[in-house]
C-alpha cells in the first residue's frame, strides 16, 4: 500500500480558508478533516448570565497610566502604574535597547496613508508604491557562524542545524544598539513539508532516518544578528565575525526546562527524564510576543501530530490524548511523519507521557545565547498559538493566549510577582521569573443582543455585536478551582479545564495581543466552518456567523484599563470578508473605502497603534496579505492592504520596528500547492529556481515612516 501523504481533494476544500491540502496536511496534521476535539457540552456564550458581571457598567479610565516606550519595537515596552515597580517610565531593559526611536505623536496620529494594494494571485511579494523590499533570510541561509552552504541535494541534519529553518512563522526584532544600527532577528520555524524540501520525494515512509533528522532541526528557532542598511529601513544579517547571540534551537536536540507547578509532575515524567523537568525540543511553534523584559515568547501549536501509537496508549489516557487531536485508534494515523523512526519517545505506545511535554509556551532570552529556553507550564497547555505581555497598572505582567482549534478558548495568565523596571541584572533575573508562577484564567463571554443572532451576521439593532465577559479563574499557583483537577491536571490537560468551568467556544482563536497604547486586547479569531453545524456550537454574539469562512477581530476591553481585571467588555470591530457581502462589518467605516480581507490569523501594533493583520488561507480567492486599520478615531475600520505574498504562500510575523520604518512579515510555505516539488514548483519565490520559505523587510523608499 503506498504511503503517500493523503492529499485533500481541492475542489471544495475551505475547511482552512482557501488553503492547499498540502498545507492540511503538513502544517496541522489534517486538522480540520479530523473529528472537532472538542466534544464537551459546556454552555456557550449566553447560556451563562453572570448576574455581579452584568450587573458591572464598563469602566473607561481616561487615562492609562504612565506609559513606558524605553523598549524599543512595537510588540514591546508596557504600562506601568501605581502599583509598578517604578511609575516613571522603565529603563530599556535590553543592552542600549532605546535604538529604535519613535516618532512623536500620540495614539491616532499615525494616519495609514500608503494606497492599498489589490487582490492578486501573483507569484511575488507586492508592496504599495513608494515602498520597496528586500529578503532578509531564507530557509538553508547560514545562522550559526561557519555554517555550511546550503545544497538541497546534500543536506545533512548537522548542517540543518546551523541554518536557517524551515517555515518561517513569528517574527520578532529586538534592539541591540541605541543608535539603531544592530538588532536581532528571532523567528520561529513552524514545521516542515518533506515534498517540498527534498529532491526527489516520494512518500514520508521513503525519507531516510537521516532525513526525519533533517526535518527535525528544521523545526525549532533561530536567533540571527541584523544590520541596519545605509541608515533606511531595509535590513540584513551580519555576515562576518563573532555574531555571539546568533543561534539554533532545533526539534531534534535542544533542552528545554519545565519551569511552574506542572514541572516535575507525574503527567512530565518519562522513561528518559524521570525528573519530568527536561524536555528535548520543540514542536510547531507558531506565533509569540516579544516581552518587556526583552525575551521571545513561542506557542507550541499543532503538536498531536508528531506522535504516533496513540491506539496502544493506557485506555484511561486515551480521552485526554483525543481532547488534544492526538489519534487513539491507528498506529500511524494518515499523513503521518512517523518520527518514531528517528526517535522511539514520538511512540506514544512506549512514551505515552512524552505528549504531555508539548503544548506549552515557550521562552527564549535571545540575550543570552547560553541560556537553556523554558517550557512554562504555569500558562496551560494547549494548542498555543502564541502569547503575548503587557504590564498591568499593578505592575503584574498579563499574558494573552488562544488556543487555535474550532470550539476551543481564549485564556489569560497573570503573574504573582511584579514587573521590575530598569536594565540591572537584578531587575533582568528577577523578570525572568514572572511567568514561573501566576494565576490562569479561561474566557467566558456572553452578548448583549443574544436574542437576534440568526447565524447570518446580520448586525443587531444596538449596532454592535458586543457585550460582556469574565475571565474564570482555573488555577492559581499550586491551588485549583476547577472541581475534580489538581493543579498539575489543570495545567497538563487545560482544554478539559475549560470544558468544566464552561468556557466559551470560539471560532479558532489564533493571535492575542494587548496594544501597549491603550491596553485594548485584540484578537484574530480565524474562521470556523463547524459553526452552526448538526450537534455543533451555534452562532452566538461574538461568533456570529454560521459556517463561518472568513472569521471576525474582537476587540477586549478590561474593566478599569485593568489587564489584570477579571471582567471585560468585547465587540466585534471587524467581521471579515468581501466588503460587499453584507455579514461583513469594518466597525461601521465606509465599506466602499475598505480591502477585502479573509482569515485573520496574527496581530500587530505600529508605534501609533494602528492595528496590523496578516491572514492565512484568504477564502476570497487572494494571495494572503498583511493589513492595516487605526483602531481609534474617525479611521476606526479602515482596512487597506500593505502587501501580498507569493502563490501558495502564508503571511506570518508581522513585525513593525518601534520606529515605524521597517514591517517584517514571514513569507511561510511558498508554493505549497498540492502536487509540488523541488523539480516541479508551484513557487519560484524568492531566488527563481524553487520555492524557499524567507523573512521579508519592506521599508519606505523616502526613508518616511511606514504608513504615514
Ligand atoms: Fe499555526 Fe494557528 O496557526
Ligand atoms: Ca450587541
Ligand atoms: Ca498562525
Amino acid at each position: 500500500m503506498s504511503d503517500r501523504p493523503r492529499l485533500l481533494p481541492l475542489l471544495g476544500a475551505t475547511r482552512h480558508g482557501s488553503r492547499d491540502a498540502m498545507t492540511c496536511l503538513y502544517r496541522c496534521g489534517n486538522a480540520c478533516d479530523h473529528p472537532v476535539p472538542n466534544t464537551s457540552d459546556n454552555p456557550y456564550l449566553g447560556d451563562i448570565v453572570d448576574a455581579e458581571v452584568s450587573r458591572r457598567g464598563v469602566v473607561r479610565a481616561g487615562a492609562v497610566g504612565a506609559l513606558v516606550l524605553g523598549f524599543g519595537g512595537a510588540a514591546a515596552g508596557a504600562l506601568a502604574g501605581a502599583g509598578a515597580a517604578s511609575a516613571a517610565p522603565a529603563d530599556p531593559v535590553v543592552p542600549e535597547a532605546a535604538g529604535f526611536g519613535r516618532p512623536a505623536g500620540g495614539v491616532g496620529s499615525g494616519a495609514l496613508t500608503f494606497r492599498p494594494i489589490p487582490p492578486n494571485k501573483l507569484d511575488t511579494l507586492v508592496v504599495p508604491n513608494g515602498y520597496d523590499h528586500s529578503v532578509v533570510i531564507r530557509w538553508g541561509d547560514p545562522v550559526v557562524p561557519g555554517a555550511p552552504e546550503f545544497d538541497v541535494h546534500a543536506q545533512t541534519a548537522a548542517k540543518q542545524a546551523k541554518q536557517f529553518g524551515y517555515n518561517n512563522d513569528f517574527v520578532g526584532v529586538l534592539p541591540l544598539d541605541k543608535r539603531g544600527r544592530r538588532a536581532l532577528l528571532v523567528v520561529n520555524h513552524e514545521y516542515t513539508n518533506e515534498d517540498l524540501m527534498f529532491p526527489c520525494f516520494t512518500s514520508l515512509d521513503a525519507l531516510t532516518v537521516e532525513q526525519v533528522k533533517v526535518a527535525m532541526a528544521a523545526h525549532g528557532m533561530s536567533v540571527v544578528e541584523l544590520e541596519r542598511v545605509d541608515g533606511t529601513g531595509q535590513w540584513r544579517p551580519v555576515e562576518s565575525g563573532r555574531r555571539p547571540y546568533n543561534r539554533r534551537v532545533t526539534a531534534l536536540a535542544t533542552k528545554f526546562e519545565l519551569t511552574g507547578p506542572a514541572a516535575g509532575s507525574a503527567w512530565l515524567r518519562t522513561a528518559a527524564d524521570p525528573k519530568g523537568r527536561t524536555v528535548v525540543g520543540t514542536l510547531n511553534n507558531c506565533a509569540g510576543g516579544v516581552t518587556p523584559w526583552g525575551t521571545v515568547l513561542s506557542g507550541e501549536e499543532n503538536f498531536n501530530q508528531y506522535f504516533v501509537g496513540g491506539d496502544a496508549a493506557p485506555e484511561e489516557l486515551k480521552p485526554k490524548l483525543a481532547r488534544y487531536g492526538i489519534n487513539t485508534t491507528e498506529r500511524y494515523p494518515s499523513g503521518n511523519r512517523k518520527w518514531d523512526r528517528a526517535d522511539e519517545r514520538f511512540d506514544l505506545a512506549k512514551n505515552p507521557y512524552e505528549a504531555h511535554r508539548f503544548g506549552w509556551v515557550v521562552e527564549i532570552d535571545p540575550f543570552d545565547p547560553e541560556s537553556r529556553p523554558r517550557k512554562h507550564t504555569a500558562l496551560g497547555r494547549f494548542k498555543h498559538e502564541g502569547a503575548n505581555v503587557i504590564v498591568a497598572r499593578s505592575g503584574h505582567v498579563v499574558a494573552y493566549m488562544g488556543d487555535d482549534e474550532r470550539f476551543d478558548y481564549l485564556y489569560k495568565f497573570v503573574s504573582d510577582k511584579k514587573f521590575m523596571a530598569g536594565d540591572s541584572w537584578v531587575a533582568r533575573k528577577h523578570n525572568l521569573t514572572l511567568l514561573e508562577s501566576g494565576t490562569l484564567y479561561v474566557a467566558q463571554l456572553e452578548g448583549n443582543s443574544a436574542a437576534e443572532i440568526d447565524g447570518s451576521g446580520k448586525l443587531p439593532a444596538d449596532g454592535a455585536f458586543n457585550g460582556r465577559g469574565r475571565w474564570i479563574k482555573l488555577v492559581s499557583g499550586n491551588r485549583s478551582y476547577v472541581d475534580g483537577m489538581t493543579a498539575a491536571d489543570v495545567l497538563t490537560f487545560t482544554r478539559l479545564a475549560g470544558d468544566k468551568v464552561g468556557a466559551t467556544k470560539m471560532d479558532r482563536p489564533e493571535d492575542v495581543e494587548p496594544s501597549l497604547l491603550t491596553g485594548k486586547v485584540y484578537v484574530a479569531l480565524t474562521n470556523n466552518t463547524d459553526r452552526g453545524k448538526a450537534g455543533k456550537a451555534p452562532a452566538d454574539e461574538a461568533n456570529p456567523r454560521n459556517l463561518n469562512k472568513h472569521g471576525q477581530i474582537l476587540e477586549l476591553v478590561e474593566d478599569g484599563n485593568n489587564n489584570a481585571a477579571e471582567t471585560f467588555a468585547w465587540s466585534l470591530p471587524i467581521v471579515c470578508g468581501d466588503p460587499t457581502d453584507p455579514s461583513t462589518h469594518f466597525a461601521g467605516y465606509d465599506k466602499a473605502k475598505v480591502s477585502p480581507i479573509s482569515c485573520p490569523d496574527n496581530v500587530a501594533f505600529d508605534a501609533t497603534g494602528n492595528l496590523w493583520i496578516s491572514t492565512d488561507g484568504n477564502a476570497l480567492g487572494s494571495n494572503d496579505g498583511l493589513f492595516a486599520t487605526a483602531v481609534e478615531g474617525p479611521e476606526r475600520g479602515h482596512l487597506k492592504q500593505f502587501l501580498t505574498v507569493p502563490l501558495g504562500a502564508e503571511t506570518c510575523g508581522p513585525f513593525i520596528t518601534g520606529d515605524n520604518r521597517s514591517v517584517f512579515v514571514a513569507v511561510q510555505h511558498p508554493g505549497e500547492i498540492t502536487g509540488a516539488t523541488v523539480e516541479n514548483p508551484a513557487s519560484t519565490w524568492p531566488d527563481g529556481d524553487y520555492a524557499k520559505p524567507g523573512v521579508v523587510v519592506t521599508w519606505r523608499l523616502d526613508g518616511g515612516p511606514i504608513g504615514s
